[in-house]
């Protein structure tokens, strides 16, 4: 009896508690837009629309090696014509000298344009969704003189492009203020509501909101007209067109939090307690003073981040009178017992918190604001490199571009978490976002998967890289732009350092160049004082002014030396010996890392002979290329021209073991640069291809970053017929320390490491058929093996599929990988066979690759050819509907093959 009664005392207070614990919030009144915009993009301008009169491109250049010196800015002039003047106000509240404020211009712009009026007939424009991308499902250009070269990655992401939407507001809402939050455009974007010029901002990366409250007509419908400049020439890589992330409407109070109002930070870290500073940025809009209470309750998240498990901590109550039309920033601390601390990988603590910041009025809760975050010590040490809550991490870091392949610009949360996912199972731990903020989702991807991030503005500043690049908007923007980037990102617990700039012109200019670096370092030490702030240097060296400016030391290439190596003796350009050493002696108490290194370069299951006998090689025709195919060797010994083999940089970074870590020239392929080929469309600079599939270079990653997996991988594969008797070396990817090769069970001799080396090589074997086997050890004893056989012909299609089971909320999506097998179902290395992809009952095909640099088959295409043995199929659920998808491949000769995926509501 006693029992029963207190198991139902328990049950009591524990639904007790559930019910007590409230939701997670976000803001009652913010809610995405992207759904049903109508579309149009036009390749010549259709309107008299511009934002400022921009040079003539005179110096086009797509295939400008990357570490080429950037140019002067060139000089234009403004005409009265342009709709800068009434742009810039967007840019205010990101300019902290209020005398420097634009002012709205008193007269309305000169437009004559229909495009932004209500009753603008558009229903036979476009139907889309966003995230949008309007370049990715068209057709490449092929050959020279495209509007678009390899550069920008041969797709039509030139333009002008108008989305337009109707919305109503109720009359209701007229007590309230109204914004616009847009996660990301490209580029130049503007916005008009009802025909009249609301705002906008030129920079594609960065987010931004804006007040639509003056322009709604309520109880009504509203006419949104959104118009985007995309110029080429403009990019380094491939940029995406349209508005290529989330639009929101957020409704708030006239009294209410500030977007990105909120910085919560956690100055003093332990194991037993944590002290949580909680500032909140109040605006009162309206023409009265205002009082008002404000609380932050502090929650344990779940592990998606998406419930509160229970209350931690509550501040005291803070009261403050607001004065009409002012804003004013609220203090709040609470101090935590044993709290739970976000680490990176390996680990899975990647605990996150939340901060629910409630505002009183009249006792009446106005507004309930959320600010995840998590509580963790990052320390930047000149010897030990980085310490995360006192523990050392090395930076197993690569960089990543924004596309996510043949879905573009377009962010996808499953995309970006499927190539987080491979690059987890890699062993990396840190990502450098290069070289733009990227959709705020990857950083929640980031916080709740443990990598540590280097959050990246600019790519160049002052001094131009392409001829309509940044440089052209640099004077207004960069405050803004440098404002707003930390500001949205600063709450995440991944993001441990802020990057101004990668590359820049200015560490040319000696103090000039610094003079400007100082006044962006300043402008984001203002925003947040708790993150080292940094900039990539691939030319300043030690003494020079520029990398004085930084916290921490971050070098491109110079680690480990640029071309110094004698197979690059004969090349131009930078040449420098390894500069770690010199860059610690002049900088003895900052942290240095490497934030690019390699930029080795493969195409995936690829292999040219001969094989360079140095560890590291600039590619050319013949040394590792074949201009013909445009394919790199995947031996991975082969770099650009300022680069270096994944074996250099490791040997660089064990000689200086003071070095935090290292950010691999890439992670995954990207679009556009296509050095060395630039009739390609995609690099050839990743570890793992622009499908997702892993080239041999991911082994020779994984042996380093995940020393305690026992694997061995062999390559090249063992399908050449045309090699009987020719020398065809055999190289072995594993983290033992010793292997010996068999070839067709003769052995071929047993290898040990040596000191910085880290692949096995076996350069003399003589090409049979048959079957290779490497038995590896590790002090002696057996570690793993692996085979490579001489494989059957093609025979039969193999599906397999990253998940079995996806939502039909209409953004999720499941990768279908395609193998061509032989009878006995080895996987065919050399098939490049053309397949066509089927997707049947609740499913659509989105999209197709093979991660192919050079093949310029419209990415929407259903029919595609494997390369090196492998296609993928990007599936998703059609929207609403629940049951399976079927997904067929079938290919001329060969047995077709089946998956099935369910489509179900989660
Ligand atoms: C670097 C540059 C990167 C990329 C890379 C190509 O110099 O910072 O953006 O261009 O070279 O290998």
């Amino acid at each position: 009896m006693i029992l029963k009664r207190c198991v139902l005392w328990i049950l009591i207070c524990f639904m007790f508690w559930l019910i007590n614990i409230p939701s997670l919030a976000q803001t009652a009144e913010r809610y995405k837009i992207n759904k049903g915009w109508r579309f149009e993009r036009f390749e010549t301008s259709p309107d008299d629309i511009q934002y400022d009169v921009r040079p003539e491109v005179t110096d086009r250049n797509d295939n400008i090696v990357a570490d080429s010196k950037p140019t002067e800015s060139v000089s234009i002039k403004s005409s009265n014509h342009t709709l800068k003047a009434w742009i810039l106000p967007t840019a205010n509240n990101f300019i902290k000298d209020a005398s420097k404020h634009y002012l709205k211009p008193t007269v309305e712009p000169v437009v004559t344009t229909p495009l932004i009026d209500k009753n603008f007939d558009d229903s036979h424009w476009q139907y889309v969704n966003l995230p949008h991308d309007w370049a990715i499902k068209l057709p490449f250009y092929k050959g020279e003189n495209v509007p678009v070269g390899g550069g920008m990655g041969r797709l039509p992401v030139q333009g002008i492009g108008w989305y337009r939407k109707k919305l109503r507001f109720e009359a209701q809402d007229a007590q309230k203020k109204i914004y616009l939050d847009i996660d990301g455009a490209m580029s130049y974007s503007m916005v008009w509501l009802n025909g009249k010029l609301v705002g906008g901002w030129p920079y594609g990366y960065n987010s931004y909101r804006l007040d639509l409250t003056p322009y709604i007509q309520f109880g009504q419908e509203n006419q949104l007209a959104i118009r985007i400049d995309n110029p080429t020439n403009s990019a380094r890589w491939y940029p995406g067109g349209g508005i290529y992330r989330n639009i929101w409407i957020a409704k708030v109070n006239p009294v209410h939090i500030a977007h990105w109002g909120t910085f919560v930070k956690t100055p003093s870290v332990s194991a037993k307690k944590a002290n949580i500073d909680i500032s909140v940025l109040l605006k009162n809009e309206s023409s009265q003073n205002q009082s008002v209470e404000l609380i932050t309750e502090i929650y344990l998240l779940d592990k998606n981040a998406q419930k509160l498990l229970k209350k931690v901590a509550t501040s005291s109550k803070k009261e403050i009178v607001l004065e009409a039309n002012q804003q004013a920033k609220v203090q709040q601390e609470v101090s935590l017992i044993n709290p739970v601390l976000w680490y990176p990988l390996p680990t899975t603590n990647q605990q996150l918190y939340l901060a629910k910041t409630t505002v009183f009025q009249n006792s009446k809760s106005i507004e309930i604001y959320d600010t995840k975050f998590g509580i963790r010590s990052v320390k930047f040490d000149s010897n030990k490199g980085l310490l995360v809550n006192g523990k050392s991490v090395k930076i197993q870091g690569v960089n990543q571009h924004h596309d996510l392949g043949a879905l573009g610009a377009a962010f996808n949360v499953r995309a970006a978490e499927r190539q987080l996912e491979i690059l987890r199972e890699l062993g990396c731990n840190a990502i450098r976002m290069s070289h733009n903020p990227p959709a705020e989702e990857l950083l929640d991807l980031t916080d709740r998967m443990g990598f540590l991030v280097i959050d990246e503005v600019f790519d160049s500043w002052e001094r131009k890289k392409t001829p309509l690049d940044f440089h052209l908007i640099f004077p207004e923007w960069h405050e803004p732009d440098t404002r707003s980037f930390i500001r949205r990102d600063k709450n995440h617990p991944s993001v441990i350092a802020w990057s101004i700039g990668n590359e820049v012109g200015e560490q040319y200019t000696e103090e000039a160049g610094a003079k400007i670096a100082q006044k962006l370092y300043e402008i984001a030490k203002d925003e947040d004082d708790t993150r080292p702030i940094t900039a990539s240097m691939n030319y300043a060296k030690p003494q020079m002014p520029f990398p004085k400016v930084f916290d921490i030391i971050s070098l491109n290439y110079q680690g480990e030396g640029i071309r110094d190596a004698p197979a690059y003796a004969h090349l131009k350009g930078i040449r420098t010996s390894p500069l770690y050493p010199a860059f610690q002696k002049q900088f003895p108490d900052k942290l240095i890392l490497s934030s690019e290194t390699a930029s080795a370069l493969s195409t995936r299951g690829t292999y040219i002979f001969p094989v360079a006998k140095e560890n590291s090689a600039p590619v050319s025709e013949g040394v590792g290329g074949n201009g013909t195919t445009q394919q790199v060797s995947g031996y991975e010994l082969y770099t650009a021209a300022f680069g270096a083999s994944p074996d250099k940089v490791f040997s660089s970074q064990d000689k200086h073991p003071f070095v935090a870590g290292e950010f691999v020239w890439t992670g995954w392929d990207y679009i556009g640069e296509p050095t060395p080929y630039y009739s390609a469309r995609s690099s050839y600079s990743g570890i793992i291809d622009l499908a997702g599939f892993k080239k041999d270079r991911y082994y020779l990653y994984q042996a380093r970053w995940r020393p305690e997996l026992k694997f061995a991988h062999i390559l090249p594969h063992w399908n050449w017929p045309e090699r009987v008797g020719q020398i065809t070396p055999v190289h072995v990817f594993s983290s033992a320390d010793e292997a010996e090769l068999f070839l067709n069970g003769r052995s071929l001799g047993r290898k040990k490491k040596t000191a910085f080396e880290y692949r096995f090589r076996w350069d003399d074997v003589i090409y049979e058929a048959g079957k290779l086997e490497v038995i590896t050890y590790k002090n002696a004893k057996e570690w793993a093996r692996d085979v490579v056989r001489t494989t059957g012909i093609p025979t039969k299609l193999k599906l397999n599929v990253d998940r079995k089971q996806i939502n039909n909320k209409g953004d999720d999506l499941a990768f279908v990988e395609l193998s061509v097998l032989d009878a006995q179902g080895n996987m065919v290395p050399t098939a490049n066979q053309e397949v066509e992809f089927e997707v049947l009952g609740n499913g659509e095909l989105v999209a197709t690759d093979n991660g192919d640099p050079a093949d310029l088959n419209s990415f929407v295409l259903p029919k595609r050819k494997t390369y090196s043995g492998l296609a993928l199929a990007i599936v998703k659920a059609k929207e609403g509907k629940k049951g399976s998808i079927t997904v067929r491949a079938t290919s001329k000769g060969l047995q077709s093959d089946e998956i099935i995926i369910q489509s179900v509501e989660f």
